[in-house]
């Protein structure tokens, strides 16, 4: 593994989201020089929390892209040693998925890899995939690991909610394998399961607004947390850089630290945060239901260390929004918070959209 300083500029895509942002203050930490491609830079409020960075001031640049135009990626990689490709499409609401998802997906994902191939000087590209790439089929199994891929004609056939979002990751996905085995990419994949934790985001980011069902009352993100798993942000960060500069890394890699059920979280959290209403019963749901196993048993071999609890996710993730006064204090205080700061909280609820479903 060579110092940062050694391994020259890299680019983040999708830095002005939720993982996004929180890898580029991890790479910063690091040493790297990394290079940000947003659709919009000119966007002010997605990109200041970038530039408030310490050493963003030296270390970080921020470029115009957008995933449909393949070219816009060419003048940022060229001279770069690796690439983290973060960005995805997330608009489950979108009237015209296959165009404004699935595709821009997969040929946002090709356009990098070839734009690598190009430059010439990209030593690895590491890709933020997702569990939806890996479980998404008609019947769970006990345990998944990085041999498993979603049922795309399933996904298809029942359009569950976000069924694009995992049929663009899961397409993309396998595209980029088969190109970058036929030129030479040194890719790397890493899957992660719901990613919870702090946040720098001005808005809710839309895996949160999962996360935090039980606490907000969203009882339509309930069933997606029935058999879920979960990994903190910041070891999820910690793992993308961990797999871009390790010699060994190869292949696919999932980044999942825990397997609950909703009754497990509803317990823990109705220890810890009294002052909420979380329900102890869910309809539909069987108490005696099963924890689904998503192995990171490849990770952890490489010599990859999950730092955090479920609690230490819940706890940073419930801080930050309350913070940012994104959920109320106590449910109780809904309708007082939503008084006072009723425009804020639900400016930013309606924009959130679940990241995963069954
Ligand atoms: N959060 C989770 O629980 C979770 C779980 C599994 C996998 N992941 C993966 O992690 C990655 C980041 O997710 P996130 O939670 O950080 O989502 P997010 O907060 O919605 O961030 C998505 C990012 O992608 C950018 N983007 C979207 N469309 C684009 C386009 N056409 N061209 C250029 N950039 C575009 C967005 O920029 P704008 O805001 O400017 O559009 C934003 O920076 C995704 O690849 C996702 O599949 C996340």
């Amino acid at each position: 593994m060579g110092a940062a300083e050694e391994e020259g500029a890299v680019v983040v895509t999708g830095a002005s989201g939720y993982v996004g942002t929180w890898l580029v203050v991890k790479l910063l930490q690091a040493g790297y020089t990394a290079q940000h491609r947003s659709e919009t830079p000119s966007n002010i409020v997605k990109t200041k929390p970038l530039l408030d960075l310490p050493g963003a001031g030296d270390r970080l640049s921020i470029w115009k892209a957008d995933l449909q135009d393949e070219g816009s990626f060419v003048d940022a990689i060229r001279g770069c040693t690796g690439v983290f490709h973060v960005a995805t499409p997330m608009d489950f609401e979108s009237k015209d998925p296959e165009n404004e998802v699935i595709k821009p997906t997969i040929n946002g994902l090709l356009g990098i890899l070839r734009s690598c191939k190009e430059a010439g000087t990209v030593r690895r590209v590491v890709f933020t995939s997702s569990a939806g790439t890996v479980n998404v089929e008609e019947h769970q199994r006990s345990e998944y690991d990085e041999n498993c891929w979603s049922d795309i004609d399933f996904c298809r056939r029942v359009k569950m909610t976000g069924w694009m979002y995992f049929v663009s990751k899961t397409l993309a996905e396998k595209a980029a394998w088969e190109y970058a085995e036929e030129n030479g990419i040194d890719l790397i994949s890493i899957i992660p399961p719901l990613v919870v934790g702090p946040f720098l985001t001005s808005c809710m980011p839309p895996s949160m607004i999962t996360a935090l069902s039980l606490i907000t009352g969203n009882e339509a993100h309930f069933s997606i947390l029935k058999q879920f798993q979960l990994v903190h942000l910041d070891d999820l960060c910690d793992a993308h850089i961990f797999l871009f500069e390790h010699p060994d890394a190869t292949g696919r890699y999932i980044c999942s630290s825990h397997d609950a059920t909703i009754y497990d979280l509803a317990k823990m959290l109705r220890a810890r945060y009294p002052e909420y209403d979380v329900p102890e019963k869910f309809e539909g749901i069987d108490e005696g239901i099963k924890r689904v196993h998503f192995s990171s048993k490849k990770l952890i071999d490489l010599g990859f260390e999950f730092k955090y609890t479920a609690e230490d996710m819940y706890d940073a993730a419930i801080q930050t929004c309350r913070e940012k006064k994104l959920i109320p204090m106590t449910t109780k205080s809904v309708k007082s918070c939503a008084a006072a700061d009723g425009e804020k909280v639900n400016a930013c609820l309606d924009s959130v959209k679940p990241i995963v479903t069954e």
